[in-house]
């Protein structure tokens, strides 16, 4: 299949993107993720989509369903094939074209970060790496955006590699490269050049927040409603500081290791509209910290830890007039799915943190059903005695 190597706007109306993060499942996955995606291609309609990260549930690609893991290369790329294609299928099944960028979770696991690219090649809507534009490595790239007309770079996207190593250990130091950080500068120069001189307007997307994101969240009372549910590693309570940032926070931000750089480079460069992070999947604000502009996508896994208000899609639309004012805003699965027994049914048979409650409710079932059986059966053998 054919598929145009260049992405447009769109005549007449505002290009759609939409960013879904930390989808997180396996070659088995959670039903209600893969509904609530679906719902969001089709109600609202994408012309891009960005996987930023956490494509996939990398680090249990050796197991089964009843638990027993194999050390099989071949199993393990076969079951790393499988739930890409749960991920990427509906995707491609209606023709919207596709970018990604890796998270921790993608790379924990012996197939290397070029290999699992392979994979992303085989679908003709994945865009970035398949382009002619110089790329640092499979996964730190830049993906333009074209006027209406398909004459001239009008928007561009800046996909950063933050997931560290790729050597297959279950331990990750996450950061972004300081090469990467020089590609970028370079790259930036060069599409400065090509758009006269001026800046062109971009979303800069990586799968691990920036430290300084950090400086947003403030000491609170153990009691504050607003205290923050998953807590960071000196276990005292905090919460997203809301004269500083728009939005919610109930984990404490987990973040990159170290930085080289990079907010200075984009203050320098002047053409990043937003930083924009997945990774914690339970936060959602936007800031401006020190003149970036950063925005926090909540996850879509069920697989993983999140929060009903949390999972879903954030949207950008964005203006080929006035690219640099974009719109942003999430939408969860309760919003998408509505709030019927059948949607509420199918969230707490999938998601994480009703794992539990599910053993428990089956559990009982089934104790009860053999009771009852039991019953009947006595009390059938007590009448034949008779
Ligand atoms: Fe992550």
């Amino acid at each position: 299949m054919q598929v145009e190597r260049k992405i447009c706007f769109p005549k007449g109306r505002k290009l759609r993107i939409m960013q879904v993060s930390d989808v997180q499942d396996m070659h088995f996955v959670r039903r209600a993720m893969v509904e609530m995606l679906e719902c969001a291609y089709d109600a609202l309609r994408p012309d891009l989509i960005v996987l930023t990260g956490d494509n996939i549930h990398g680090n249990h690609l050796d197991e089964n369903r009843l638990g027993m893991k194999t050390d099989d290369f071949s199993v393990i790329l076969r079951n790393m094939t499988s739930a890409l294609y749960h991920v990427l299928a509906p995707i491609e099944k209606r023709g919207i074209p596709f970018c990604m960028i890796f998270g921790n979770h993608d790379d924990l696991n012996p197939v290397t970060k070029q290999e699992q690219a392979d994979l992303y090649k085989d679908y003709p809507h994945f865009f970035g790496l398949n382009s002619d534009e110089p790329q640092l490595d499979c996964d730190t790239y830049n993906v333009p955006i074209y006027g209406s007309d398909g004459e001239k770079i009008v928007f561009n996207l800046w996909m950063l590699d933050s997931a560290g190593k790729d050597d297959g250990t279950g331990s990750g130091f996450e950061y972004v490269k300081p090469e990467a950080i020089e590609w970028y500068r370079r790259r930036s120069d060069a599409l400065r050049a090509q758009n006269g001189g001026e800046p062109v307007p971009s979303l800069m997307f990586q799968h691990v927040p920036v430290p300084q994101i950090t400086e947003l969240f403030i000491p609170c009372g153990e009691d504050d409603p607003n205290a923050v549910k998953w807590r960071g590693a000196d276990g005292l309570p905090y919460k997203l500081d809301q004269e500083r940032a728009d939005g919610y926070a109930d984990e404490y931000p987990d973040v990159c290791d170290a930085d080289f750089g990079q907010l200075d480079a984009i203050r320098a460069q002047g053409d990043v509209c937003a930083l924009v992070f997945g990774h914690d999947h339970a936060n959602n604000f936007t800031c401006n910290l020190d003149g970036v502009h950063m925005i926090q996508t909540p996850g879509a896994s069920f697989r993983s830890y999140g929060t009903a208000r949390a999972r879903g899609v954030r949207m950008f639309e964005i203006d080929e007039n006035d690219p640099w004012h974009f719109e942003t805003y999430t939408v969860s699965y309760y919003d998408l799915m509505g709030k019927s027994l059948r949607s509420r049914f199918s969230f707490f048979m999938s998601a994480d943190e009703y794992d539990y409650k599910r053993a428990v409710t089956f559990g009982a079932a089934a104790a009860a059903a053999l009771l009852g059986g039991a019953a009947i059966t006595v009390k059938h053998l007590i009448r034949r005695k008779r």
